[in-house]
Parts: structure tokens; sequence; C-alpha cells
């Protein structure tokens, strides 16, 4: 029997929309889970989903994703990837992993909050197949770094770092649950779907697979490319759904959760992708600088997609732009300085052949930053270690739970952006992150970031070593210089050269 082809059923078969006559509408749909905004169902169903699949031919790609990804996994599984790679990559892979792979857990929460929730049938309907993505996502996530558990504990956070209070755990829980897991099922598309996987996982993931490929790291790069063609798929889920909310007058809301949710997402790209491409990546595997990667990314294909769709670019566009110059620099300083409160091992990424590469990207690092890494050169120098380890916490950010930090040295522009709120001061990085604050204060008003928690007592003995218990880091989890402070040699051999000219 000739099967019929797929257009000429799909919009039939999808269309699950009917007339209740048990229970009102609102009772299977109440406003707090859909976030319809008070657009009817009959507008709802003018959704049209760009990517459309049906269940059998889903089943039938993901099965050959997943064989392939696997199978690359096990035909490599003797390739000594962790004795032969640079110890810069193994930290972007943990990070990665820690930061990401149950982060994917809860974007299946939250798709599976668009498949039940979701007011258009075509949204229900790609929000099935996105849930099944992200369960994949995290399954694979969490079996990959596992096989390495047994050679490496720090592999071990994969699974960990979600469940500890380490502070990047805490930034990247606070954002996701902000975006995904406490949101109706429209607000998780714009939200999730659109701002976040449209604009920025997309681009982590292809740079990402791009520099495993180029380090050599052909598991990773395999896992990576099956995730990120499943993302390409499902972040098409918001674009349909901004357009009804356009179209039925609800661009201002709509804007809002964009702004929203591109605010967060720049802080923890930053914070992860920034520093991994301009600094974890070993220099002769660098394409490009992450500003360069933003501003093809971000700003020439982002910003189109912003337009084309009837929205306006976010009011902090032009600031966030300007931050591409320096926020992850000063992340990457901290990162370093505060390495025994990660669970990887951070390359400084700072050789004067390193330098040479930063100075070019970005003019004026060395009077900025470069300044700041003499000092701590000086001392590593000096054999006085100790002196470039951390004794105190930083003071962290009320929204992005990431320290507040800028520009050092001759470009000095750190600045507290505090706010008042019922009796309490909070403390911002930036009007960015106060801003966001501000849309909803009841939402955020009472977490408490880590150093909050410190001042509050809940951390004993209150010092570094409260602070790493607090953090659940275990001895052999805790991150220290990437390259054991080889790379300091080069400034021994440096300075001796020019002291014997
Ligand atoms: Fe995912
Ligand atoms: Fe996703």
């Amino acid at each position: 029997m000739a099967l019929i082809e797929r257009h000429e059923w799909y919009d039939i078969a999808r269309d699950t929309n009917w007339t209740p006559a048990y229970a009102s509408e609102s009772e299977i749909f109440p406003d707090l889970m859909t976030g319809a905004m008070g657009v009817p169902m009959e507008q709802w169903e003018h959704y049209d989903e760009p990517y459309k699949t049906s269940y059998p031919e889903y089943v039938k790609n993901q099965r050959e994703k997943d064989s392939g990804a696997y199978s690359v996994k096990a035909a490599l599984e003797r390739s000594r990837i962790l004795e032969s790679s640079d110890p810069g990559w193994l930290g972007i892979l943990k990070s990665h992993y820690g930061a990401i792979a149950l982060g994917e857990y809860a974007a299946m929460s939250a798709e599976a909050r668009m498949a039940r929730f979701g007011r258009a049938p075509g949204m229900r309907n790609m929000a099935t197949f996105g849930m099944m993505d992200e369960n994949r996502h995290a399954q694979l996530q969490l079996y990959f770094p596992h096989s390495y558990c047994a050679k490496d504990r720090q592999f071990d956070w994969a699974h960990k770092a979600y469940h500890t209070n380490e502070w990047g755990a805490i930034a990247a829980r606070h954002a996701f649950d902000d975006l995904f897991l406490s949101r109706s099922a429209t607000d998780i598309a714009v939200m999730l779907t659109f701002a976040f996987e449209t604009g920025f996982t997309n681009m982590q993931f292809l740079g990402l697979a791009a520099d495993a490929a180029e380090a050599g790291d052909y598991t990773f790069s395999s896992l990576i490319s099956s995730i990120q063609t499943d993302e390409s798929r499902h972040a098409q889920i918001g674009g349909p759904a901004l357009q009804i909310l356009i179209a039925n007058g609800r661009k201002e809301q709509a804007q809002k959760l964009v702004d929203i949710a591109i605010a967060r997402a720049w802080r923890l790209f930053c914070l992860l992708t920034g520093t991994a491409m301009d600094y974890a990546t070993p220099l002769q595997h660098r394409k490009q600088s992450f500003k360069e990667f933003m501003r093809e990314w971000i700003v020439g294909q982002f910003e189109r997609t912003l337009l084309d769709l009837g929205l306006d670019l976010p009011w902090f566009w032009d600031q966030m732009i300007n931050e591409f110059d320096y926020q992850h620099h000063a992340y990457q300083m901290g990162i370093w300085y505060w390495r025994p409160t990660v669970w990887w091992n951070v390359a400084a990424g700072v050789t004067p052949d390193c330098r040479d590469w930063l100075e070019e990207k970005y003019p004026g690092w060395n009077d900025t930053f470069g300044k700041a890494w003499d000092v701590i050169i000086d001392n590593l120098l000096a054999g006085r270690t100790e002196l470039t380890l951390p004794e105190t916490l930083p003071i962290v950010c009320n929204m992005s739970q990431i320290p507040i930090c800028a520009i050092p040295g001759e470009r000095w522009n750190v600045k507290d952006y505090p706010l008042e709120y019922r009796g309490r001061t909070y403390h911002f990085n930036s009007e960015i992150d106060r801003w966001v604050f501000q849309q909803d204060p009841l939402r955020y008003r009472d977490h408490l970031t880590l150093v909050d928690r410190f001042l509050a007592g809940h951390i004993q003995p209150p010092n570094l070593m409260g602070a790493l218990q607090y953090m659940n880091l275990a001895p052999g989890e805790t991150g220290d210089d990437a390259h054991q402070y080889a790379w300091v040699a080069s400034y021994r051999d440096k300075r001796y050269q020019k002291r014997a000219a």
C-alpha cells in the first residue's frame, strides 16, 4: 500500500485543538501555565512551525544520530584523548559538561511544559520532539564524561555540579531556573528556544564542534554536532510564537521577555564560551577571537533575526557589544585567581605569545588586564604562589551570580550598580543586570548569592576552606592551574634573555 506524503496529512494530524465539553478551557489551559497573554486559541492556530517532521521520521533520524555518536565514542575509546590533549582543552570539556549536562535536563522539563501547555498545536508537537531531544542531550553528556571519571574525578562534575552550591553551578541554575523552569509555555518558547537557543547555544555548539575537531577530539566533536542538529530544529519553536504575539498586539510583552533572556544568556556565555575561546583553547587552534565570533553570530546574524520578526534590538544592545571587549577577560582573571573554587583546572592562557594575540585582537589588553596578570606573573616567578590564591570571596552580582568585575588598570571601569529594594541593598554588575531585577523584583528578591550566604553565616568556618566545603569541592576536584604553571617559565627565559642582552 502506498503511503500518503507527509505534507498531505501533516496539518490535519497535528491539529489537536478541540472544544472541550467536560472541563472549561481555562481549567485545561490555565493562563499561569500557558502564558497566552490573552491571545485567543483561534489566533494561536495560525502558528506555523517552519520545521515539520513526523514521529516515525523523528525516531529514525534520532536513532541514526545516536548510533553515530556512540559508535565514534566506542571506536576512539583507546585514542588516549585524556593523556594527549592540551590541559586547556580538558578544562573546556569539564567546564562544559558540568555547566551544560543537567541544564539539558532542565530544558527537557521546559520543553515538556510547552508540549502540554503550548497554546498552538504545532508548538505542542514540536515541543514533544524537543523534550525527547533534551533528554537525549542530558544522557549523552552524562554518559560520555562518565568513562573518564575513573582517571580524573573532575569529570564527575558533569553529574555533580548541579547538585552543589559551587558558585558557577549557582549561576547556571539561577539563570536556567529563571528562563526555563519557572516560566509559562509561551515564555519558554520566547526565552529558551528563541533567545537562548537561536541566539546563543547554536553558536556555542557550532563553535565547540569546530574547536573539538581542530583539537583532535573527534569524540566530543561528533557528540556536539549530534546535539547541535537537534538544537537547530527545536530552537525554531519560538519564532512563530513571537509572530503570533506581535500580530496580536503583544509586542511590548514579547520584547521584554526577549530582552531579559538575552541579558541573562549573554552573561553565562561570556563566562563559559568567552574564557574558553580566548584563553583555554590552545593558541595554535584558535580561529577567531570571542569578540569576532560574537560579532559574526550575534551582531551579524541574530540581530537580523530579531529585526526581521518585527522586534527591536534590546535597549542594552550597544552596551552588550561594548562588553565583548572586556567582560570575559575579567571573568578569566576571576576564574583563574579563584581556581580552587571551580571543578576544572584553569588554563591561564597568558604566555607571551598568547598576550601578543590578545593585544592584536583586543588593543589595549596589555595596559589593562595585562598589568594585573604581570603582578600574578611576578609573584609566580618569585615563588610566592600563595599570593596568587584567594583568601576572600569577591562581591557577587545579585542577578548573574557571577563576581562583579570589569576593566582593571589604566582604563578602570569596575563599578557596583546597587539597588535598594525593601530594606535590602542588591549589587549588580551593570545597568543591564539591575534592569532585569527591576522587571520583576518579587521573582528575584529572596535569592541569596554565595556572598550573601557567607554574610548570613551559612558558610562555616567563614573562610575559603569553609567555602570549598560548602561548594562540595573535595580534594582532587578543586581546580588548579591547568599547566602546573609551566607557562610561567617562558617569562623567566624572556627576562633572563633581556638581562643577558
Ligand atoms: Fe539541548
Ligand atoms: Fe535545546
